[in-house]
């Protein structure tokens, strides 16, 4: 057995009492001035203030030490919204956004979603494999060590199971802990353009089964939007998902407000996603329902649009989770730094807030604070050594990494 011992570290990080921290709680913090970290192989065996750990550990056993030089150690950042499988950048189509063209024409003229539906139709599996890999390590040099990955850029049975295959594929040989979500219902193929409906139906009577048989998800999303699929078209789709024991989530209320918010909280739904138009009315309702809102800030920023009302959810009691939603469209990052600098600055989330929201409220949202999302007693030794004194550093010092250090199931990165 290994055992580390990490001390003289600024510890910051939120402590799970059972359930996504909301309210007040979002921002409260445990945070241990010069603590020291306890690790036995890959998890988590004692936390605190220096004196208190040290003495409570048995020295019989060999103990390797590392001296955190007063840097901040936080939790490893989840990423609980991504779409990081994909082959091609989409340049062009940011110049035409910077033009004034809007993302969602841009769809509708057959580019967006549906020009990556294109390459991933004809990529081969390994070069859809090493690319979605490169951008995994990538997150993690930036601090994410759990992430979830979508399908969506396959939109029939084999490519979606492709996309989903190579997903478990990236899973294995990663030290990232991966959860893959499908996403049949990304946007509505040009073929099903008049008829909507029967490629529900499709996904509903074809896609969803072979998923669940294949156990390749362990959620269900859809695209509620405007010219993507209605709101009726959504709630057939979750309720099928849900009937097959899926987990659900849902791009909701991200350009136009469709209701897709208050959906999630009618399905009970473990997130509703995006929110910059979502209703006071569905934000109270999500509060109730104990739904997780995972707001992506870097696309409110690479759209230009205004940010969702993280201040307004967290007053309503609201968890907030936060995520790149890494994709070749509307955001295009894998730094979970950058969007902790955007919540702080843009959406006047405290640090404390965005620390809870990239990470514990983060792995609530998909499945995995049992394991990781804060520095609790039992769970994996997921963490980051930041340049820093306090979790403030990754907002104040901008454009840059401030991770000095990341550490996955208690092993170096
Ligand atoms: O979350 N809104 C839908 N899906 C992604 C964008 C995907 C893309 O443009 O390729 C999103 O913003
Ligand atoms: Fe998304």
């Amino acid at each position: 057995m290994s055992r580390q011992l990490f001390r003289n570290a600024r510890i910051y990080t939120p402590v799970d009492e059972g359930r996504p921290r909301a309210g007040k709680a979002q921002g409260a913090l445990a945070n241990f001035p010069r603590g020291a970290m306890l690790i036995e192989d890959d998890l988590i065996v004692a936390i605190g203030n220096e004196p208190e750990v040290l003495a409570s550990i048995r020295k019989t056993r060999k103990i390797q030490e590392v001296d955190c030089a007063g840097r901040c150690l936080i939790p490893g950042f989840v990423d609980p919204h991504t779409h990081m499988c994909f082959t091609n950048l989409r340049e062009a189509e940011f110049a035409m956004r910077l033009d004034g063209t809007p993302y969602l024409e841009i769809l509708r003229q057959g580019g967006g979603i549906l020009s990556s539906v294109q390459a991933i139709v004809t990529a081969s599996d390994d070069e859809l494999y090493h690319k979605t890999l490169e951008r995994v390590t990538k997150a993690m040099q930036f601090g994410t060590t759990t992430l979830e990955i979508k399908s969506g850029y396959g939109l029939d049975t084999e490519n979606e199971l492709k996309m989903l295959r190579i997903i478990d594929r990236v899973a294995n040989n990663s030290p990232a802990d991966v959860v893959p979500t499908f996403l049949g219902a990304h946007a509505v193929p040009v073929t099903y353009r008049s008829d909507p409906d029967r490629f529900i139906d499709m996904v509903i009577k074809e896609m969803l089964p072979a998923v669940c048989l294949q156990g390749v998800a362990r959620f269900c999303d859809v695209f509620c939007e405007q010219g993507v699929f209605s709101l009726a078209e959504s709630r057939r789709l979750l309720e099928a998902a849900k009937a097959m024991g899926l987990g659900l989530k849902i791009h909701a209320d991200e350009v136009n407000d469709l209701g897709g918010a208050g959906l999630a909280a009618e399905l009970g739904a473990c997130s509703a996603d995006h929110l910059l138009a979502a209703s006071d009315h569905n934000i109270m309702a999500m509060a109730a329902a104990g739904v997780i809102a995972v707001l992506l800030p870097a696309t409110a920023y690479s759209l230009r649009k205004p940010y969702a009302r993280a201040r307004f959810m967290i007053e309503q009691g609201l968890p907030v989770a936060l995520a790149t939603d890494c994709n070749p469209g509307s955001s295009f990052t894998e730094s979970m730094q950058f969007v902790f600098g955007l919540a702080v600055l843009n959406m006047q989330m405290s640090p404390a807030e965005a620390l809870t929201g990239t990470t514990l409220n983060a792995a609530y949202s998909i499945g995995m604070a049992g394991r990781t999302g804060s520095l609790d007693k039992g769970k994996q030794a997921d963490f980051l050594l930041l340049d820093g004194e306090t979790p403030a550093i990754l907002a104040y010092h901008a454009g840059v990494s401030s991770v000095a250090s990341v550490y996955k199931k208690g092993m170096k990165i």
